[in-house]
């Protein structure tokens, strides 16, 4: 594991979307595994920057997200859908038909977590693989206690989660308790991994994902046996190291 500490989440977004150019520019078909969530942001700033200077394209790349809402249809203002095409989609050269996430309001949503693992796998799974972190260990929405060998599947929420991002919501009551997930055995095939974390809030988890022990009480902690990880911090998530 890599772990990269900057001063500013700006130089530490800047540094990501920095490693992102590199691989399209040496790999321009890499399949790419995009996360959302506040920390995501300022990365997508930085990425669409890039593009618009000519520096980076996503014309050839293909992009997993790794979670989706349960209920949530593609047009609904709180859904990851919704997200990746204000933060991203809208303003780079990713081909529409290129940019996959779960369907949150497929009739039957086993079988459409099935379905997604699956054309991961057709894909020949993750190239480059974003993360963030959750504030209880979550990678992607595998919660605490998740098996760290699971499949694209369904996950309950933890309460704290859905508190957590209730600010996109109206209300809490609003935030679904039940979305679909790449499993962190899917995460895990990924060639690389670059998980990204700011802000003192995050510095206990961090602290535990890198220098704790592997479990599932922490699932970002399985990145320890991954062979390329980069993890990219800003000084005050860094601080408990
Ligand atoms: C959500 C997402 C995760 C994300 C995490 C952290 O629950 N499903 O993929 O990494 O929140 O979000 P934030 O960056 O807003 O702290």
């Amino acid at each position: 594991m890599k772990v990269l500490i900057h001063e500013t989440q700006g130089t530490a977004a800047d540094c990501v979307a920095g490693l992102f150019a590199e691989r399209l520019a040496q790999q321009p078909e890499t399949v790419l595994g995009l996360a959302t969530g506040g920390t995501m942001e300022t990365v997508y700033e930085r990425l669409i920057a890039r593009f618009q200077a000519g520096e980076m394209s996503l014309a050839k790349a293909r992009s997993f997200n790794l979670d989706e809402y349960v209920g949530l249809p593609p047009d609904h203002p709180c859904s990851y859908w919704h997200y990746m095409r204000e933060k991203l989609f809208n303003h780079v050269d990713l081909r529409p038909d290129h940019a996959f996430l779960p369907k949150g309001d497929a009739p039957d949503a086993e079988a459409e977590a099935a379905r997604y693992e699956a054309a991961i796998v057709d894909a020949g799974d993750i190239g480059l693989q974003l993360l963030g972190l959750g504030a209880n260990g979550h990678i992607g929405f595998n919660e605490p206690t998740s098996s760290l060998t699971s499949l694209t599947r369904i996950k309950t929420l933890t309460r704290s989660t859905r508190e957590a991002n209730a600010r996109y919501f109206e209300t809490f009551d609003d935030v679904p308790r039940l979305a679909i997930t790449m499993g962190i055995g899917t995460i895990m095939r990924a060639q690389e991994v670059v998980l990204l974390a700011f802000g003192a809030g995050k510095a206990e988890v961090v602290a535990q994902m890198i220098e704790g022990p592997v479990s599932a009480a922490c699932p970002a902690s399985i990145l320890q046996m991954h062979r390329k990880v980069t993890v990219v911090l800003d000084q005050a998530a860094a601080s408990r190291l």
